[in-house]
């Protein structure tokens, strides 16, 4: 994480922290790294800021290819630790202090089921385990007299794990009062199937929000502001190259003010694109290609793209093959359909990388 450069996302910010505040539930959906963790936290930091709000933040992507028993776990935990219970359950349930500090000062929570579940909890079990757990912030925001709010980032996870996970998270968080719920999650396609589509099990259980990248202007301003030394050409042409994309556009930054000397001119800028920015990131960009590469033709496509070419006129395919190529780049999140036949690559790194 960076030293707290946060640009931007105003509106974003203030529309989540009142909405879950007034007791509306949000989607927030982008490609990777575009800043929607960065920005579920700094709105849970927001809200935390009101005593009467508890705040729970999981992550469903530190669980995916565990099992169910390991997600219940793994929000049995965090709403303990929003309890001030600090520890793991694993650990927790064969101290006798805890079993005595269950019974002091938090009898009125019930957990003794979820403990006893958990402690010989499998096959079916799981499923009640996982129920209960779902149920935990309800029963803490009650018993408390507070208002919980939920953060579940990576969601898209879940829908990995299978339907019925999706299924039962739907019919327990459907019935909460005392609780909100902020979602978050990166494959768009996928989001939208639970969220968007008539037929997804979270249809209508809250507000989509698709985050962008970081307006220019905003960029512009902020560097320009904070850091007066730096060449308003560089900045340009890097807001020209990284599009506002928040992790690329944080990073250089960075650079920035550890190397002015990159920031100088246009020429020494991409000196340090080829020579640091792209070594660095090396390993994520081939980790992106070698996926792309699972599909035939799909990275011909993306080099076209790269250039500003239309797939359709510059490869001898079928129209047919091009577009289900051009789906299969979406649904991976690798590409975006801007309007009918154009397309823009969410990575400008990548883009860059391919071009050069
Ligand atoms: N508003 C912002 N201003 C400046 N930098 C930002 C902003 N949002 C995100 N970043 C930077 O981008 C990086 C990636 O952000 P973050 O991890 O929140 O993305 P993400 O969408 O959750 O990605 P992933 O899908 O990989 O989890 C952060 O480490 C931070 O440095
Ligand atoms: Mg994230």
């Amino acid at each position: 994480m960076s030293k707290g450069h946060f640009i931007n996302r105003k509106d974003e910010l203030k529309n989540l922290t009142h909405g879950l505040k007034r007791g509306k539930d949000y989607i927030l959906i982008a490609p990777r790294r575009f800043g929607k963790t960065a920005l579920a936290k700094k709105t849970l930091e927001e809200i935390k800021q009101d005593p009467n709000y508890l705040i729970i933040h999981i992550d469903l992507m530190f669980y995916s290819g565990g099992s169910i028993k390991s997600i219940a776990e793994g929000i049995i935990n965090k709403c303990l630790n929003a309890l001030g219970i600090s520890g793991k359950i694993r650990q927790l349930w064969r101290q006798v202090d805890f079993s005595i500090n269950l019974k002091l000062n938090y009898k009125d929570l019930e957990l003794e089921p979820v403990i006893q579940l958990f402690k010989d909890g499998s096959g079916e079990d799981e499923w009640r385990l996982l129920e209960e757990a779902l149920e935990l912030p309800e029963k803490i925001a009650k018993k408390r007299n507070k208002k919980v709010v939920v953060f579940y980032d990576e969601f898209g996870e879940i829908d990995y794990f299978s339907e019925r996970a999706v299924k039962v998270f739907r019919s327990v968080l459907q019935h909460h009062e005392e609780v909100n719920y902020l979602f978050a999650g990166s494959q768009e396609t996928l989001m939208n199937k639970i969220f968007l589509d008539k037929s997804g099990a979270f249809y209508r259980f809250g507000e989509l929000i698709y985050l962008k990248e970081l307006t220019k202007s905003d960029v512009f301003s902020y560097i320009a502001e904070t850091y007066p030394s730096i060449n308003p050409e560089v900045i340009y042409e890097m807001l020209d190259l990284l599009n506002g994309h928040p992790y690329y556009t944080s990073l250089v930054l960075e650079h920035f003010i550890s190397n002015p000397e990159i920031s100088q001119d246009v020429n020494s800028f991409y000196q340090y694109i080829r020579t640091v920015l792209i070594p660095q990131e090396e390993a994520y960009l081939e980790l992106q290609i070698l996926k792309i590469k699972e599909r035939v033709n799909a990275l011909d496509v993306m080099r076209i793209l790269s250039l500003k070419l239309s797939p359709y006129k510059e490869l001898q395919l079928k129209e047919q093959q091009v577009y289900s190529t051009l789906r299969v780049l979406e649904v991976g999140g690798y590409i975006r359909k801007e309007s009918r036949g154009i397309y823009t690559i969410t990575d400008p790194l990548l883009e860059f990388f391919l071009r050069d």
